[in-house]
């Protein structure tokens, strides 16, 4: 079992075949009031998941994710298809909170503008937007998504902010989609595939022929058909294990 202490865990992983070749990974999150969130990765071995249980108690971690939270994970779930995994996991006490699909898709796509919106790439953050309409872990995914020039904004043609898509927010180093968002006022007229189509374009020009679509819902899979060809799809569970936060005496 290995750790690392790290405010933003995923950017740090290099090289890129660093944890998924190791095994899974667990996320502690922090006790209230310190910043340190730490990562451990586990080959499987019951042992060195109880150890790495036994070590978020004993920092006073209030939750133990497997995989990784939202905004911040270097495998967005446990792999469905790894029973044994799973069967450990289920053993240690932790509970299935829901599932999505992982989507491999082909970049290889051409931009799709909308009629009445722009996409361009963005030269701003974009917190102030990105939180109140869809929460601090996107604005966060955001933030390190601009730090790679793979932010990507959609204004109306009278310049009204319509919504925003991203790479690179999470492991940069594979090829990574997300995330997406668009007003729930404005759905439903080509925003989403304006900006989804420069994001997967964007992505294709770097050299990722392929790339990784994370946190899929299933009903949110007929969005990314509508213009990328799909070359797999990973079921993945969102596993957590509630710690007392106390720490040990
Ligand atoms: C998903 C989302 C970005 C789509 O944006 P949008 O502007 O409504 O999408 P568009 O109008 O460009 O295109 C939608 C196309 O996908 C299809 N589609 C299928 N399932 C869909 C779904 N769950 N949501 C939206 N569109 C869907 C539509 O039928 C349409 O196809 P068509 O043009 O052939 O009719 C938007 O609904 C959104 O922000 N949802 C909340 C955040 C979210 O779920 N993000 C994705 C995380 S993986």
């Amino acid at each position: 079992m290995g750790l690392i202490d790290a405010p933003t865990l995923a950017e740090k992983l290099r090289p890129p075949r660093a944890l998924t070749e190791l095994g899974g990974s667990l996320f502690a999150e922090p006790a209230e009031g310190s910043t340190t969130a730490w990562l451990a990765w586990w080959s499987g071995a019951r042992e060195e998941l109880a150890e790495a249980i036994a070590r978020a108690r004993s920092a006073g971690a209030t939750r133990l994710t497997a995989g990784g939270p939202p905004g911040n994970y270097v495998e967005s779930g446990v792999d469905a298809s790894d029973a044994d995994r799973v069967a450990a996991l289920l053993a240690a006490g932790f509970t299935t909170r829901g599932e999505h699909l992982d989507l491999r898709v082909d970049t290889a796509v051409a931009p799709r503008p909308a009629s009445e919106a722009t996409v361009a790439r963005s030269a701003d953050d974009l917190r102030a937007l990105i939180g109140p309409a869809f929460g601090s872990a996107w604005q966060w995914e955001a933030e390190r998504a601009l730090a790679h020039h793979g932010l990507f904004t959609a204004r109306s043609t009278g310049g009204d902010w319509l919504g925003f898509a991203a790479h690179s927010g999470n492991l940069c180093h594979r090829g990574t989609f997300g995330p997406i968002g668009v007003l729930p006022s404005a759905r439903g007229r080509g925003v989403g595939v304006a900006l989804a189509s420069a994001v997967f374009a964007d992505l294709h020009a770097r050299g990722f022929a392929e790339a990784t679509v994370p946190w899929v819902a299933a009903e949110t899979v007929a969005f990314y058909e509508s213009m990328v060809c799909l070359r797999g799809r990973t079921r993945r569970l969102s596993m957590t294990l509630a710690l007392s936060g106390r720490g040990s005496p």
